[in-house]
């Protein structure tokens, strides 16, 4: 039985990759910031728990409480997105902070630890969520704006480029991925994708990941993108 834990389960993307993960018959950990309000993923998840991935108590409390669990696939998902740190020329530093927590250092924290875990499990898979805003390679082409996001998952990108190669004699697979464009509260009304659309898809290229692909940069149908 292959066990999935995924962050920031209670709404988006998160939610929509837990859907297609009990479909597949996984066991799966969600996890919230407020559990009691995450009904529709209590409806679907084997469980739900506590955890806010910006905090290093919240996470070495669900460490605690995984104890030697295994975990086959770790999903890096909860992420933010504030505009306050959108341009250098009015920079709003304690937001830049925040999303360089949540979004980068938050994986890396629950990665850090919870890799016993996965270690012990077959998949042997951690996925994070991560943009194709990301991609320095996209902006030197011009694309504009977006500067805290943008380096908090450019930073990502690298982080999961080097701890592929550090998690590897561990048989650990990491990659990262972009979901496309997608209709969520974060997206909008006016993104491409069905979040519907973007996790199935995800989905369908997780369960072809395997060490062949560890250290790549893939968006939702599984190919590659720039760096
Ligand atoms: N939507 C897109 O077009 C798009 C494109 C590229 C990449 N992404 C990435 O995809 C991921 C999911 O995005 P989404 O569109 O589903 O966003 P969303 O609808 O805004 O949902 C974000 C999720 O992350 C959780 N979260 C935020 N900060 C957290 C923290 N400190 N601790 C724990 N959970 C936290 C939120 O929990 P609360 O409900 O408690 O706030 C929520 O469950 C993010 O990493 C995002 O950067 C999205």
């Amino acid at each position: 039985m292959t066990t999935i834990l995924i962050t920031g389960a209670n709404r988006g993307l998160g939610l929509g990759m837990a859907k297609h993960a009990a479909d597949r018959g996984f066991t799966v950990i969600g996890t919230a910031r407020n559990p009691d309000s995450a009904d529709e993923l209590k409806s679907i998840a084997s469980r739900v728990e506590l955890l806010d991935t910006s905090s290093r108590e919240s996470i070495d409390a669900l460490a605690q409480r995984l104890g030697d669990e295994p975990i086959d696939i770790l999903v890096n998902n909860a992420g933010i997105f504030p505009h306050e740190c959108d341009d250098i020329n009015d920079l709003d530093f304690d937001a830049f902070e925040r999303v360089l927590r949540t979004n980068t250092f938050g994986p890396l924290m629950l990665t850090k630890a919870i890799v016993p875990n996965v270690a012990k499990s077959d998949r042997k898979l951690i996925v994070s969520i991560t943009s194709n805003l990301g991609s320095i390679t996209d902006a030197s082409k011009g694309q504009m704006g977006f500067l805290g996001y943008r380096t908090s998952k450019a930073a990502l990108n690298m982080a999961n480029a080097t701890m592929a190669h550090q998690l590897k004699p561990k048989g650990i697979t990491s990659v990262v991925v972009h979901p496309g464009w997608v209709q969520t509260d974060m997206g909008g009304q006016a993104a491409d994708l069905s979040p519907d659309q973007s996790t199935s898809s995800i989905m369908n290229t997780i369960d072809q990941l395997s060490a062949k692909d560890n250290g790549r940069f893939v968006d939702y149908k599984g190919d590659e993108l720039p760096w």
